[in-house]
């Protein structure tokens, strides 16, 4: 089908080419000419994520510290923070230069102590002394359409210069008193690294590294328990006795489900290991949903052990338990992708896509259950024309009747011999 080809292709795409864009460092050179004339004589430029630029230079004698740091504000309102963390590459205990755009468009620089009381929600408030010796700090909007931070520093001997820990972060909201919570996805959390300034290198960031195995986490958890599990079950539900009957829908079903739970699991995995390294935040809701999809996903599993054969008496049971888990784990599945696709940010195009794969799955579901019902009626008027009374006792319901058993539950709850 050509939309899973297109699919697919645009996941290898995102897979194998952001990266690399991902990677470049340098300045735009827009940017250079712009930090060239306010004397940051190019002499280290980083291009960061969330699309903000920073140069600087730095002199070990003076300990000077002159920054350049920019970006682009789209909303009414907004902010960009700079700032240094004399602790670690993380946002609480960051010193920070703050550059707000106000409502009524004027422009402010303000310091401020970020601490553990902001992450919370405390309303974040100037300080005059941020401990750092701060010079010539501004905030203007320059021709290139950027706002820029600009400001000396003059680095106090707590801070160790061949190993500054580097915060940076953009909000889209300001008050009058101040700048609000910027947004919450991956992007917005990788905002903090570690500088050797004296040799301008670079030595502490690995999320260029890790957008990589993200998105290796994202593909293989849309296709283990997107894509496998959906298509298992359709292939049980519709081609295991009504409306078709496949003599290979148990092998297709049972090969389908530990297909995807094979993949989804590495991808689970992935998502831990990501998880544990990533010290300095959590993604509570989307870990405990997937906590709930590895529990849900291995009872399932262990379905290849402990299922009952079909002329046991409680196989029935058994079959209402193993659908009800069933459907309520995709359910869960495509809640927790959305959810990650949230997280990661970026791209509209992973939402779009995985929106496309629920519509074409839904779509052949949909389809199937048409047929059903129209396969099951137009039974129901053939058996009333031939009138054979002891044949109708088996065919009130679509799965007409039970292989080599007799037991008879609704309509696509009926147990096949297998
Ligand atoms: C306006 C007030 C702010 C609020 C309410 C706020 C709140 C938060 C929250 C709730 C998190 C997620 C923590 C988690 O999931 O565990 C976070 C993460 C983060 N924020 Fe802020 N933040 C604010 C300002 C800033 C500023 C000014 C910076 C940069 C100087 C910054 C940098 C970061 C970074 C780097 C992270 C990633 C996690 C970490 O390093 O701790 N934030 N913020
Ligand atoms: C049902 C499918 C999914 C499961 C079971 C799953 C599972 C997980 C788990 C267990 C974590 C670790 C959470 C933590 O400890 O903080 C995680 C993190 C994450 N997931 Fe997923 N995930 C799924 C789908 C997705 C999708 C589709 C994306 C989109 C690309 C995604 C993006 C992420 C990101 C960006 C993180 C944070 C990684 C980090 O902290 O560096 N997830 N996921
Ligand atoms: C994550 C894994 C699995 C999921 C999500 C899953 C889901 C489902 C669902 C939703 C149905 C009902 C389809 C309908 O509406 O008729 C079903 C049927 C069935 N599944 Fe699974 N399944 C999984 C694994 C397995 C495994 C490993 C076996 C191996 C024994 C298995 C054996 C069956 C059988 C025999 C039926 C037919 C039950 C009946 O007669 O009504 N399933 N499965
Ligand atoms: C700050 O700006 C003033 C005026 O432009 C300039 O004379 C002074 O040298 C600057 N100070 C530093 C530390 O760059
Ligand atoms: C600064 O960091 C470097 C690199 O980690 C280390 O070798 C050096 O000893 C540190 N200097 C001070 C004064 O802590």
């Amino acid at each position: 089908m050509s939309f899973s080809h297109t699919f697919f292709s645009s996941l290898f795409v995102l897979a194998f080419v952001s990266p690399l864009l991902a990677s470049a460092h340098i300045c735009t050179d827009q940017f250079l000419t712009e930090v060239s004339q306010m004397n940051i004589t190019e002499k280290f430029c980083n291009t960061k994520t969330l699309k903000v630029e920073f140069g600087w230079n730095f002199n070990n004698e003076s300990r000077r510290l002159d920054i350049a740091f920019g970006g682009r504000l789209h909303g009414e309102t907004g902010w960009l923070a700079w700032g240094l963390n004399p602790v670690g590459p993380h946002m609480v205990g960051t010193r920070a230069l703050i550059g707000i755009k106000r409502q009524d468009g004027t422009l402010e620089a303000l310091k401020y102590n970020i601490t553990a009381a902001t992450k919370i929600g405390c309303q974040l408030l100037p300080s005059k002394d941020i401990g750092l010796d701060v010079r010539n700090f501004s905030f203007v909007k320059v021709n290139i359409g950027y706002y820029v931070i600009r400001a000396t520093i003059f680095l106090p001997k707590e801070y160790n210069s061949s190993k500054a820990n580097v915060v940076w972060q953009v909000g889209e909201h300001a008050t009058e008193s101040g700048p609000l919570m910027h947004p919450t996805s991956i992007k917005n959390f990788d905002t903090a690294e570690v500088i050797d300034l004296v040799s301008n290198k670079v030595i502490g960031y690995t999320a260029h590294r890790r957008r990589q195995l993200r998105t290796a986490h994202g593909i293989l958890n849309i296709v283990g328990w997107g894509v496998f599990l959906p298509i298992g079950v359709i292939a049980a539900r519709y081609f295991r006795k009504f409306p078709e009957e496949w003599s290979w829908w148990f092998v297709a079903h049972v090969s389908c489900q530990m297909a995807g739970y094979g993949l989804g699991l590495i991808g689970w995995g992935l998502g831990l290991w990501l998880g544990n390294h990533s010290k300095y935040y959590i993604f509570q809701t989307h870990r405990n949903i997937a906590i709930i999809i590895f529990t849900f996903a291995t009872m399932q599993m262990f379905s290849l052990k402990l299922k009952p054969k079909a002329t046991d008496e409680y196989r029935k049971y058994w079959n209402m338990y193993h659908h009800f888990l069933g459907y309520s784990l995709l359910a869960v599945v495509s809640v927790n992708i959305f959810y990650g696709i949230r997280i990661f940010g970026e791209n509209k195009a992973w939402k779009w896509s995985y929106v496309g794969l629920l519509g074409t799955l839904g779509g052949v579901a949909l389809v199937l259950e048409v047929y059903t019902w129209i396969k099951f009626f137009l039974n129901k008027v053939e058996e009333k024309k031939h009138g054979s009374k002891d044949q109708i006792s088996a065919a009130v319901i679509p799965a007409p009747a039970v292989q080599g058993a007799t037991i008879t539950a609704p309509a696509p709850a009926v147990g096949a011999a297998t």
